[in-house]
């Protein structure tokens, strides 16, 4: 495994650079000092000032490699801090989201108050149907209200929560309701997406019929359409809730200790088998509040829209549990940016005067190759600040961004970090950072990043190689669930007792850092990681399949995109109509985001001679540039055969 030299040499070099606005830098929540201050102090500080504590924690830190504790000896409660407290401040009428559906003219607000009080009564109807501290509950929805009242409500009762992405499948939902052993689901009848239904109960009654832990079903009607309810499992949210006391003395917030598992998350690895990211409560609580606080320069009167879907890790960290803790008012957003046309965000922006916007560059790259002229039909003065996660954003993109939305004012944070992370690890801070277009800069203040070569030397400025990070931090993932053995092998085998990403780097003269891409198998299609052998294993499943391997291409749009090398069963020869089938297949089995962009059909696959398929020279044919090294290639006219097939099918189109 080796960096890949192609996006190193393929990285533009861009020389522009962009000081932060005077005006906004004196007036910054971070200053050039949070760079100088020692780490612990930074984190002890932030503990104990940002967060309300019932008891508190007596140690920053103890750090046996590779479990890490944080806050150890502090008891408190996450709903708490990010609800409770603000209305017992004063600040209940507040908004904490500003609601919008993606059908015509649906929007609300909720405030502080109004949060409260839905989260008292669905806590509440859980504890009706069972749920108690330590309880695992699954949580299956789109992007309505419903989704963070129902983390909340968990978070209350000190009940760990998975969110399950609704654009997965039943298949994904069943393995991940079982891996953590879920005993309630929460879902919803149906979610809107780009003005179609999307069958989220029915998804979920398919995932059910192979997990046995679930007992109960919670189902919010959304769309209305009759979805069916099975007597004595499913109970409508509606149903469920009515009656329920709403004064949040009827259900108190449960004291947690500092360590106890808020929630997992399910994020891909090399294997097919997704990884149970562990968070836990308060570390993870302080990484997201702070970063929240500093990076996005967030003010009291902010109103905040991270645009992503609350089923990724930015959504948890940064929709959910970062804004709230800091008492933020949010937008909320059920659909799609092209519903009904491709100016539904900026429509977004000026109806809520939204001052900072945090995006992915796939949306990015989409709202270019639509045109300037959508959100030219909006007043964009209100935003301050723009952000990006997910994936390199290019320098092409970054500029169009800053230009078109950001009225060529506004700095932008790009924003390094993983579902692993928790919290953003390497960023600008908007009113000291000198930007880069293409480069997220610097680590986070207290955090301590790096580039190592295979031996595990730090390289110089200019050389590529493998971020890793070389001290914990508060949010950081406290294993896999249910795989330590996995854990190790994964994060921290390669240098020892230094945390490995994953990701490509590079560090340039200045001290920033430029991220290349993964290393692994893992691809990364519109800023969702997807694992190929998680899609190979769907394409084998297909009965006409007799083997198969996937690798990405780039893609201008989408990042990545997924190749899939197809072998099948006897003398079959593929056709557009199997084609097709696979790629459905695929959706079936993982989700639409996972289908082939194209599929190549091939009698061979190329393996080494102890049979391990050679991604590596398959991602080299997806990209159509010369071969890597061949040589321990077992049959050599195998590539050259996929080469031409491959060059047909381009031909072809
Ligand atoms: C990639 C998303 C370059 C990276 C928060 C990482 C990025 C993976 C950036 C994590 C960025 C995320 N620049 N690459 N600003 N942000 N990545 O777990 O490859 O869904 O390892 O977390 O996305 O994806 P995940």
């Amino acid at each position: 495994m080796s960096p890949d030299s192609h996006a190193i040499e393929t990285m533009l070099l861009e020389e522009r650079r962009y000081e932060p606005p005077p005006e906004f830098a004196a007036q910054a929540n971070a200053q050039p000092d949070l760079y100088e201050r020692d780490w612990r102090e930074l984190w002890e500080t932030e503990g104990r000032e940002r967060l309300t504590w019932f008891q508190p924690f007596t140690e920053l830190l103890e750090w046996e490699p590779p479990y890490a504790r944080w806050y150890v000896g502090g008891t408190l409660n996450v709903c708490f801090n990010c609800v409770d407290r603000h209305v017992e401040a004063g600040n209940g009428d507040k908004v904490a989201y500003h609601w919008e559906g993606e059908p015509a003219g649906e929007r609300y607000a909720l405030t502080f108050a109004e949060l409260q009080r839905e989260v008292v009564r669905f806590a509440n109807a859980l504890r009706g149907l069972g749920v108690a501290k330590g309880t695992p509950v699954a949580i299956y929805m789109g992007m309505v209200p419903e989704l963070p009242i129902a983390m909340l409500a968990c978070a209350r009762l000190g009940a760990p929560h998975t969110v399950v992405f609704g654009g997965f499948s039943a298949d994904a939902l069943a393995d991940r309701v079982n891996d953590m052993g879920c005993e309630v689901l929460v879902t919803q009848d149906e979610g809107w997406r780009r003005g179609t239904p999307v069958p989220l109960k029915r998804n979920a009654d398919e995932a059910l019929e192979s997990c046995p832990s679930v007992g109960r079903v919670v189902v919010l009607q959304r769309t209305g359409s009759a979805v069916s309810m099975r007597q004595g499992r499913d109970v409508s949210w509606q149903d469920a809730v009515s009656g329920q006391p709403d004064d949040s003395a009827s259900c108190p917030c449960e004291p947690m200790d500092a360590e106890d598992l808020l929630y997992l998350l399910y994020t891909s690895g090399t294997t097919a088998k997704p990884k149970g990211i562990v968070h836990t409560t308060a570390g993870y609580l302080v990484g997201v509040a702070t970063t929240h606080h500093y990076v996005f320069d967030v003010k009291p009167d902010s109103v905040y829209w991270c645009a992503a879907d609350i089923g990724w890790v930015t959504g948890h960290s940064y929709i959910v549990y970062g804004p709230l803790c800091n008492g933020t008012t949010g937008v909320l957003y059920e659909g799609t940016p092209d519903y009904p046309d491709k100016d539904r965000w900026w429509e977004i922006v000026e109806r809520y005067r939204v001052d900072i916007l945090y995006t992915a560059p796939t949306a990015i790259r989409a709202h270019m190759k639509w045109g300037p002229e959508y959100a030219q039909r909006h007043d964009l003065s209100s935003l301050r600040l723009l952000g990006s996660v997910g994936e390199p954003i290019n320098p092409e993109a970054w500029r169009w961004y800053r230009e078109h939305i950001g009225g060529d004012r506004t700095p932008i944070v790009d924003t390094w970090w993983q579902t692993e992370t928790g919290m953003i690890l390497i960023t600008p801070l908007p009113g000291v950072t000198t930007l880069k277009p293409g480069s997220a800069t610097k680590p986070f203040p207290g955090v301590d990043a790096a580039v190592y070569d295979e031996r595990g030397n730090e390289v110089g400025p200019g050389a590529g190689g493998y971020l890793v990070l070389r001290r914990p931090w508060p949010a950081m993932l406290r294993g896999i669930h249910n795989a330590h053995d996995r854990y190790v092998e994964t994060y921290w085998s390669r240098y020892g007792d230094v945390y490995f990403a994953g990701d490509g780097a590079r560090v340039d003269e200045d001290g920033d850092f430029w991220l290349l891409g993964r290393v692994d198998d893992v691809m990364n299609v519109s800023g969702h990681r997807i694992s190929t052998i998680e899609v190979e294993s769907a394409l084998v499943d297909h009965p006409h399949v007799a083997e198969a391997a996937v690798c990405g291409r780039a893609d201008p749009q989408t990042g990545q995109a997924i190749v899939a090398y197809v072998t099948l069963k006897g003398a079959e020869e593929g056709s557009v109509a199997m084609l097709e089938e696979l790629r459905d297949h695929v959706a079936r089995k993982i989700g639409p985001i996972a289908k082939p962009a194209n599929v190549v059909f091939t009698p061979e696959l190329p393996k080494t001679r102890s049979g391990k398929i050679m991604r590596r020279l398959l991602r080299d044919v997806a990209e159509q540039r010369a071969l890597g090294d061949t040589t321990t290639l077992a049959d050599p006219t195998v590539v050259e055969e996929i080469q031409q097939r491959a060059e047909a099918e381009k031909s072809a189109e």
